[in-house]
C-alpha cells in the first residue's frame, strides 16, 4: 500500500491573520480543519500511513488527529526545528518510511484542495516507469506557481519555479502540489539542510536525466494560500463542488454544526458554514462565507466572501464583503469592510469607525 508524506510547515504568510495563531493546515474549511480534507481524501484512495511534516506551530496538529486512528489511518508527526524547506522537509522524514527503494511514495502540499485521482496518479507513475510523477494542472495567469512544460509524451522538459521575466512563461501548465516519487529518490535529496524541491530537487534531477513525468488533470483545484482563496475552497466544500469525504453534514447552501445557534430569519446562502458554538443574529445575511468557532454575528449584518475568525464578533448592520476578521477580533455595529480588509486578531473596531462608501 503506498504511503503519503504532507509538507504542513509553512508560515502561511499570505492568510494573515488566520495563520497568526493557527498553522494553514488547521484553519477550519466548511467545519473541520482543512488538513481533515487531505487526509480523509488520500485515505478514501487507499493511503493508510501518513508522516506529517511539520515546522510552523508544530504542536497543534498531533493533539488534534493523534496517531489518526479515528480517520482510519496510521499517523506519524515529524517536527523541523528550523523549516528545512519542501525538499528538506521530505528528506527529513525519510527514515520513517516503510517503502523499499523502488516503492512509489506520496507527497502532497498540505493546502491544496483538489479532485485529483490519487489511485491514476500512482498508475501513471508505475506504468511511465517514471523517478517522479507531478500532478499539473492549467491556470489563466501562472506566476504565482511552478511552471512545469512537458513534451509531448508527458514527459517534463523544465520546471520554472515562480517565473519573473515574460520570456519564462512558456506555459500554462503548473505544478499543482502533488506528487508520487520513487522512496530512492527521497533518500537522495541532501540531508540537514535547506532544500526546495521545486527550485533545487526537480531543476537538479531534469539535468541529470532523470525521467519527470507529468500528469495533466482538469478536476477542481485550488491552492488556499490566500484569504480570498480559502473562503472559495471553504465555500465550494460545502456546496459539494470540491470533493471531501470528511464534510461534517451534507452538502448544501449551507452548513450549520450542531452546537451553532442560527435565528430562524437569517439568511445563509452560496456554500456558507457556521461552525461550532456561533451565533447568527435575527435578519442577517451571509453569502460564501465561513464563521468559525464561537464567533457571533449581530442581527442584521451583511457577510459576503468572507471569514469571521473563531470568537470573533460582527456588530448589527455591519457590511463586510471580501474581508477576513481574525480571532477574538471585533468589528463594532455598522462599519462597512470590502475588497480584502483584514483585521488583526483581537483588534477592536468602534461602532461606525469605517467606511468604504460616502453613504449612510
Ligand atoms: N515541513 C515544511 N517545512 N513544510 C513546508 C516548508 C518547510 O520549510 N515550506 C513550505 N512547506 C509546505 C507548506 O506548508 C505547503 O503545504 C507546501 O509546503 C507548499 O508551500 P507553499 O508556501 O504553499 O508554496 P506555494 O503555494 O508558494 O508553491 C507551491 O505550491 C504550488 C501549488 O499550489 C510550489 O510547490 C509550486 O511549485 C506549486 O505550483
Ligand atoms: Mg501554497
Amino acid at each position: 500500500m503506498t504511503e503519503a508524506i504532507l509538507l504542513v510547515g509553512g508560515k502561511g504568510t499570505r492568510l494573515r491573520p488566520l495563520t497568526a495563531r493557527t498553522p494553514k493546515p488547521m484553519v477550519p474549511a466548511a467545519g473541520v480543519p482543512f488538513l481533515t480534507h487531505q487526509l480523509a481524501r488520500a485515505r478514501a484512495a487507499g493511503v493508510e500511513h501518513i508522516v506529517l511534516a511539520t515546522s510552523y506551530l508544530a504542536e497543534v496538529f498531533e493533539p488534534y488527529f493523534g496517531d489518526g486512528s479515528s480517520l482510519g489511518l496510521s499517523l506519524e508527526y515529524v517536527t523541523e526545528r528550523d523549516p528545512l524547506g519542501t525538499g528538506g522537509a521530505i528528506r527529513n522524514v525519510a527514515s520513517r518510511l516503510d517503502s523499499g527503494p523502488d516503492d512509489p511514495v506520496l507527497i502532497f502540499n498540505g493546502d491544496i484542495l483538489t479532485g485529483l485521482d490519487i489511485r491514476a496518479l500512482v498508475r501513471t507513475h508505475a506504468s511511465s516507469g517514471a523517478d517522479v510523477s507531478l500532478h499539473l494542472t492549467r491556470v489563466e495567469d501562472p506566476r504565482a506557481f511552478g511552471l512545469v512544460p512537458t513534451d509531448a509524451n508527458g514527459r517534463v522538459t523544465a520546471f520554472l519555479e515562480k517565473p519573473q521575466t515574460p520570456e519564462e512563461i512558456v506555459t500554462d501548465q503548473i505544478n499543482a502540489g502533488a506528487y508520487v516519487f520513487r522512496r530512492s529518490v527521497i533518500d537522495s535529496i541532501p540531508e540537514g539542510r535547506p532544500v526546495s524541491v521545486e527550485r533545487e530537487t526537480f531543476p537538479d534531477l531534469l539535468a541529470a536525466g532523470a525521467h519527470l513525468q507529468g500528469m495533466v488533470d482538469s478536476t477542481y483545484w485550488l491552492d488556499l494560500g490566500t484569504p480570498q482563496a480559502f473562503v472559495r475552497g471553504s465555500a465550494d466544500l460545502v456546496l459539494g463542488r470540491a470533493p471531501s469525504p470528511a464534510v461534517p453534514g451534507q452538502c448544501g447552501e449551507r452548513l450549520i454544526l450542531p452546537t451553532a445557534t442560527v435565528a430562524p430569519d437569517a439568511k445563509l446562502t452560496g456554500g456558507t458554514v457556521i461552525g461550532p458554538s456561533a451565533r447568527i443574529g435575527e435578519g442577517a445575511r451571509i453569502a460564501g462565507s465561513a464563521i468559525l468557532d464561537g464567533a457571533i454575528v449581530e442581527p442584521g449584518a451583511v457577510i459576503t466572501n468572507s471569514l469571521i475568525g473563531a470568537g470573533a464578533r460582527v456588530g448589527e448592520r455591519a457590511v463586510l464583503s471580501d474581508t477576513v476578521v481574525g480571532d477574538g477580533a471585533v468589528v463594532g455595529a455598522d462599519n462597512e469592510l470590502r475588497q480584502g480588509v483584514r483585521v488583526w486578531c483581537d483588534a477592536v473596531l468602534p461602532a461606525g469607525a469605517v467606511r468604504f462608501s460616502s453613504d449612510v
